[in-house]
């Protein structure tokens, strides 16, 4: 596990110091910051890439920078084209602050396949986008279960 985040830190140093991408700690995602939700998708990504044998650095790197955007970079209002609009914004950010591969390209493009509906051309793409799925579910139920919870202490500490 130590070696594990020794080896995924190395590769995060690059982002963790630019100015643009700390920004994303003050966007909320899912109920939690989208420097988390980037962070758990990369981590995931770094862990089962290398299982599978797959490009682990450029996973890794794709998979970090997959919802590089903040607030006012996107139109909240219309939900259906944020959906589909903001992998292209994430690879027009990541594109001003950092190089990229190809797989790094496809992976920031396509990770909402199906919506958006170009398919991944890499193994690697696939494999964040299917990340990406799991960890959002699993991000918004965490998070509405917390909401309700707290919603049913506040009631059951305010009935009398
Ligand atoms: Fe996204
Ligand atoms: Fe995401």
């Amino acid at each position: 596990m130590k070696k594990i985040n020794i080896e995924y830190n190395k590769i995060y140093k690059e982002f963790e110091n630019n100015k643009e991408f700390k920004k994303l700690s003050e966007s909320i995602h899912h109920g939690l910051t989208r420097l988390e939700h980037v962070n758990r998708v990369a981590r995931w990504s770094f862990c089962l890439s290398k299982i599978l044998k797959l490009d682990n650095l450029s996973t890794t790197r794709g998979a970090l920078l997959h919802d590089f955007f903040t607030s006012n970079d996107i139109n909240r209002e219309n939900y259906s084209s944020f959906l589909k609009e903001h992998p292209l914004i994430a690879l027009e950010n990541s594109k001003k602050y950092f190089e990229l591969n190809e797989i790094e390209e496809d992976i920031i493009c396509k990770h909402m396949y199906p919506i958006t509906r170009t398919k991944p051309k890499y193994k690697e793409s696939i494999l964040v986008s299917l990340i990406d799925k799991v960890v959002s579910c699993y991000e918004a139920v965490r998070f509405q279960t917390a909401t309700a919870l707290g919603i049913t202490i506040l009631f059951l500490y305010n009935i009398k």
